[in-house]
């Protein structure tokens, strides 16, 4: 003979079931409202042909315009997102794309723009100035390296990813 389940405990399993069943349909979409920007951040990083090949890049840093369409979480910004990279060869002969962001407060850095500080980037801000290897020079006020990009190349040409931290 079958176990028998009381009025009671029959009453509590559907109950609990149901219960599970509606929490499930009101936190799965909260789950993936807070998962899935995460999710799409993370499914590849973005390249950009900046339209130059790689003998066009010397060992001077040259300013290099381009623009990257991608999601900010659920905001896509209309037109792309502009952005700017100083890009040369180092010592090496391998590639580099500088961010020109400041790491003090983030104005926008120059290179070999101050006549006192030859061959240096430059911040204009507060005379925070960076060798050409993107190092801070001490006793300015950036304390650390100027960010890179990311870079490839393909066929012959530039293309720079995402900002990776210095
Ligand atoms: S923001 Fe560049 S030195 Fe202050």
């Amino acid at each position: 003979m079958g176990k028998k389940v009381s009025r009671r405990k029959f009453l509590t399993y559907t109950l609990g079931g149901t219960a599970g069943f509606l929490a499930s349909g009101v936190l799965f979409p909260m789950v993936r409202f807070a998962v899935d920007p995460v999710l799409k951040r993370g499914a590849g990083e973005q390249y950009v042909d900046v339209n130059l090949t790689i003998d066009q890049i010397t060992e001077t840093p040259r300013s290099v315009e381009f623009t990257v369409h991608r999601e900010d979480g659920w905001y896509v910004p209309e037109g792309g997102e502009k952005l700017t990279a100083w890009v040369m060869k180092d010592d090496n002969g391998d590639v580099v794309a500088f961010s020109p962001i400041c790491k003090h407060l983030g104005c926008t850095v120059n290179w070999d723009s101050n006549p006192q500080f030859k061959n240096e980037f430059f911040c204009p801000c507060h005379f925070g100035r960076y060798y050409k290897d993107g190092t801070n020079v001490p006793g300015t006020p950036p304390t650390s390296p100027l960010d890179r990009y990311k870079t490839k190349v393909e066929n012959g040409k530039l293309l720079i990813g995402p900002v990776e931290k210095a």
